[in-house]
């Protein structure tokens, strides 16, 4: 069904495969930019992927101005010093290679550059960000995950508060993604599986929220076949060239589709688990996954029949009558979890990651002030969330 109305917006632009990292300097030069603050995290650096894309590069830019010390889950504190940094260094662009946790730091950072502010806090909100010149800015995913180089969303913790806060701003799409298999072929099988889950629940959430159109279900469709038949190869060979790529170009195509459309209840849940807790987003989309779907099915039953097409393809889907398909699906996701589970830990209750008991009533009273909430296909109350985090625990 087409919405009474809806807006579409994607700009970025995509550089996939082959030899991609070494067009990032042609990308600068686009924008005259030649001396980029380079935005990465410890481990990246440790393992060598910071110079790789250092070497890509070469002389064609000056990449002196190195910065990796980014925790998991970005904080503002961490935002506002890199501002520093960009200043001091007289830096006139960001390149940022890591996860989304470096993604949404760096985009922190270039939302104050923009808006010549020196405290996050003060950007706080949805679609308040002025229109201004902006620091060109190329993203290099190395999880695929979150699709954060190819969304208007920044996630980043307030630790005073614990809460995790999302901007919202066309302001925030980067210019260029530059998807490589050099940047994720050294991703460990538990983040693949956890990162990838990620992906798929921002296709997934995306294809069934209430603000889906015809052209974001075209993107979470394509992310979907791409997930249901590259992810579990991804997590069992981490080398497969094929894979990772399809999988980078599944993160990106999610996070297109969930930009334009929505998410919901799982990411409601999720992003207040991950303030509360501090459980990694990806584990926690995966546990609660399963759950939110059984809640939603009421309304979703058609819509899942369909993902269970796209992700387990057409010899799954035609084993089941059309009213057994939507369950089935849930039944296959949870298989696939098992599977992962077995294969490289990744959990499957809330009580195997970071999240306690005591933690769940906190968590439900977050979700329900969580903007992901009002778009969930089935209106949930705070004893709903309660009720799947229960389960889900
Ligand atoms: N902006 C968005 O649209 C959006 C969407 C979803 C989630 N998020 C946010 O993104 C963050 C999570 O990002 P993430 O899931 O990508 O994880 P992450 O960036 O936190 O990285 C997870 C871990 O994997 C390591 N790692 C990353 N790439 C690697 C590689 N190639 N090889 C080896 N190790 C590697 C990192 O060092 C880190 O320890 C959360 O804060 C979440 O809220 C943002
Ligand atoms: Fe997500």
């Amino acid at each position: 069904m087409i919405p009474k109305y809806y807006e579409f917006l994607n700009s970025v632009k995509i550089l996939s495969g082959d030899k991609a990292l070494e067009n990032i300097p042609y990308e600068l030069k686009q924008f005259n930019a030649s001396k980029p603050i380079i935005l990465s995290d410890a481990m990246l650096q440790k393992i060598g992927t910071v110079d790789i894309v250092i070497k890509a590069i070469g002389d064609q830019l000056d990449t002196s101005t190195v910065f990796v010390d980014i925790p998991p889950d970005s904080s503002y504190k961490v935002v506002n010093a890199i501002r520093e940094v960009y200043t001091q260094n007289n830096c006139d662009s960001i390149i940022a290679i890591g996860g989304g946790s470096v993604i949404d730091t760096a985009k922190g950072v270039r939302m104050l550059i923009s808006q010549q502010a020196e405290d996050i806090k003060q950007l706080e909100g949805s679609e308040i960000l002025k229109k201004g010149i902006k620091a060109p800015f190329v993203v290099v995913p190395t999880t695929s995950g979150t699709g954060s180089e190819a969304t208007l969303v920044a996630v980043i913790s307030n630790p005073d508060e614990g809460t995790k806060k999302e901007f919202v701003s066309y302001e925030l799409l980067p210019d260029a993604a530059v998807l490589d298999v050099r940047m994720t072929e050294t991703l460990p099988p538990k983040i693949t599986a956890s990162t990838g889950m990620d992906a798929l629940c921002h296709a997934l959430e995306a294809y069934t929220c209430l603000q889906k159109n015809p052209v974001s279900d075209a993107y979470a469709i394509s992310a979907m076949r791409l997930i249901g038949e590259y992810l579990e190869k991804a997590v069992d060979k981490p080398k497969d060239k094929k894979a990772r790529i399809a999988m980078a170009n599944a993160s990106l195509l999610a996070g297109i589709a969930f930009s334009n459309s929505m998410v919901g209840l799982v990411h409601a849940i999720g992003h207040a688990a991950g303030g509360v807790s501090h459980i990694p987003h990806g584990n926690a989309m995966a546990i609660l996954l399963p759950h939110v779907m059984e809640f939603n099915m009421p309304k979703c039953e058609k819509l899942y029949g369909d993902v269970l097409l796209y992700l387990f393809g057409p010899e799954v889907y035609a084993s089941a009558p059309a009213q057994e398909r939507g369950r089935l699906c849930v039944e296959k996701i949870r298989q696939m979890l098992h599977r992962f589970n077995e294969k490289c830990g990744l959990p499957t209750r809330l009580r195997d990651d970071k999240v306690k008991e005591i933690d769940l009533l906190p968590i439900a009273e977050k979700a329900i002030n969580d903007g992901a909430i009002v778009v969930n296909p089935v209106g949930a109350t705070k004893e709903d969330v309660l009720e799947i985090l229960k389960k889900a625990y």
